[in-house]
């Protein structure tokens, strides 16, 4: 039996490796420290790939380790390594929060998708070994919970397209354990005794013991932890009371005459519709996108009705231009509305889509947005006075086999955007979830286009976030078919999982 577990060199993967080996398991155990510092008894040239899980080749090189080693089956898959932040989300350095993605989330995608040959080959399982922190808002943790979240949302969807060809996926939520990675990320001992937490062989023990026992694929680790996690599900407005940081919500500033609304991918959909909408409303408009064309058609449009638009070219999938936004912005009029709308999709199944594609979803989707906010927020420029709109995706409640990284990185910004309104400063956060709408994005990942006169008109979208933003709402679930669907989601989560798959993934064909 070949076991693959990442972040195996310390914590809940250590105790998990030294667990399978007494269990006689063949262990393939990966970590970033050199050999010559691990226990010999564990570690050795035949056991150990040395891989940094931050680099975006460590898929490909593990799985030619594999190739080298002539291991052509794996039956379990443990995605372990994570790393973590602990302070405000504005204080977080952008090197760190893009190792974190990548670390946390790209990687444990890319080595999926490279090792699910092996896994068919043994009709194995994959677990993704989230945090029942992924269910909570969390301030001091902003980042790490929405890759968890995302990691969730991803083993959601990918589960039900997965299931076709045998393999298992399973999503544990531990909670706090008493290993390293607290004072790794930096919690001060005197913030938080770590020693009255689960020792790491104890919660490695359960896992273990759960891995084996069952193939639910949402387990949390321990009562305490079941109970924290539906808990947060739940959700609702007295948790995030709770979970806050610092105090009271700052008032609206007065608004800077016009208010200023900066909007990212306005060359078309939904973007331009928010533009010309909240053009209309008094506001003036910055775009962000790569599409120059398509912006410049939008800003016709908007100057038509007598409105302002500057445009900001920038490929957000490039680190290098968000950086340049963030600095423009900042030499510029003050955002009152920063809203994140630019998404792209990769359709089709996840085991045939090209990996470079889907890994780009990741970057424009959920990097983009998180990276911009985070310099915004440390430049100044977005404060507690700021409302800020993320534009998730009604996949949040149902699922999406067909895009499943998609799916991880709506879960993921929407899990951000609960952290954000709870941490200081606390802009004020507004997540959509809107369903199918009738653009271009749509019409490009859907399967077979057969409703789109179902779909909902962008300009509808745009009419109820504009009213969403004035009343100050926290959540919008735009049109009564999109409640219904999260409604349904909600409650009937497996049912919905396999809805979705035939009315999407079904549809790609074998
Ligand atoms: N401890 C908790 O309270 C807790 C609660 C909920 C969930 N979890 C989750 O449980 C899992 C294990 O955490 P833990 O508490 O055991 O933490 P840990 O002791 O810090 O272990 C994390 C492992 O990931 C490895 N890793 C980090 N970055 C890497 C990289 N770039 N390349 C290769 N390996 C890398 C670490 O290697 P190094 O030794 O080199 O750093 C370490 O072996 C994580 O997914 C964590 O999010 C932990």
């Amino acid at each position: 039996m070949h076991i693959l577990i990442t972040g195996a060199t310390s914590g809940l993967g250590l105790e998990m490796a030294r667990i399978y080996q007494q269990k006689g398991a063949s262990l393939v155990l990966v970590g970033r420290q050199p050999l010559a510092q691990l226990d010999p008894t564990l570690f050795t040239p035949t056991t150990y790939c040395r891989a940094d899980l931050g680099d975006p080749e460590a898929a490909e090189q593990i799985a030619t380790w594999l190739a080298a080693q002539g291991i052509q089956t794996l039956d379990l898959l443990i995605h372990n390594a994570a790393v973590g932040y602990y302070g405000r989300p504005a204080d977080q350095p952008t090197g760190h929060l893009l190792q974190m993605v990548q670390v946390n989330l790209t990687t444990p995608i890319a080595l999926t998708h490279a090792l699910l040959p092996l896994l068919t080959a043994a009709q194995g399982k994959i677990v993704f070994v989230s945090s029942v922190a992924s269910a909570l808002p969390t301030a001091d943790y902003a980042t790490y919970t929405a890759t968890k979240a995302a990691l969730d949302g991803f083993a959601r969807s990918v589960r039900l397209e997965l299931a076709q060809a045998g393999v298992r996926v399973q999503t544990l939520h531990p909670g706090a354990a008493n290993t390293g990675m607290h004072a790794k990320i930096g919690i001060p001992p005197t913030q938080m005794d770590w020693n009255r937490f689960p020792t790491a062989e104890a919660t490695a023990s359960q896992m273990v013991r759960i891995i084996q026992r069952t193939d639910k694929g949402n387990v949390a680790i321990g009562l305490g932890n079941k109970v924290l996690r539906q808990v947060g599900l739940l959700g609702g407005t007295p948790l995030e009371w709770a979970m806050r940081r610092g105090g009271r919500t700052m008032p609206p500033s007065t608004p800077t005459s016009p208010a200023h609304a900066v909007i990212t991918g306005v060359a078309e959909g939904i973007g331009r519709a928010l533009a010309l909408r909240l053009s209309q409303a008094g506001y003036r408009i910055t775009g962000i996108d790569v599409n120059v064309g398509g912006a410049v058609e939008t800003q016709a449009a908007v100057r038509q009705q007598g409105g302002e638009m500057a445009i900001l070219p920038a490929d957000l999938a490039n680190p290098a231009d968000i950086a340049r936004v963030v600095q423009t912005l900042a030499e510029g009029p003050r955002p009152t509305l920063l809203v994140h709308n630019a998404g792209i999709s990769a359709a089709g199944h996840f085991a045939r889509l090209p990996i470079a594609a889907q890994l780009k979803v990741v970057a424009v989707n959920f990097s983009a947005p998180l990276l911009l906010t985070t310099g915004l927020l440390a430049a100044g420029v977005v404060d507690g006075q700021t409302q800020v709109v993320l534009i998730s995706s009604l996949s949040h409640y149902v699922g999406y086999p067909g895009a499943a990284v998609y799916a991880a990185t709506k879960d993921g910004l929407a899990s951000y955007g609960r952290s954000l309104a709870t941490a200081v400063p606390r802009p004020r956060l507004l997540t959509v979830y809107p369903g199918p709408t009738r653009t271009a994005h749509a019409r490009r990942y859907s399967p077979d286009n057969s409703r789109e006169q179902t779909r909902m008109a962008p300009e509808m979208v745009a009419e109820q976030v504009v009213a969403a933003v004035q009343s100050g709402r926290r959540r919008l679930l735009p049109g009564t078919a999109a409640k219904l669907f999260a409604l349904l989601g909600t409650l009937a989560p497996t049912l919905m999982g396999h809805a979705m798959k035939r009315a999407i993934l079904d549809k790609f064909g074998e």
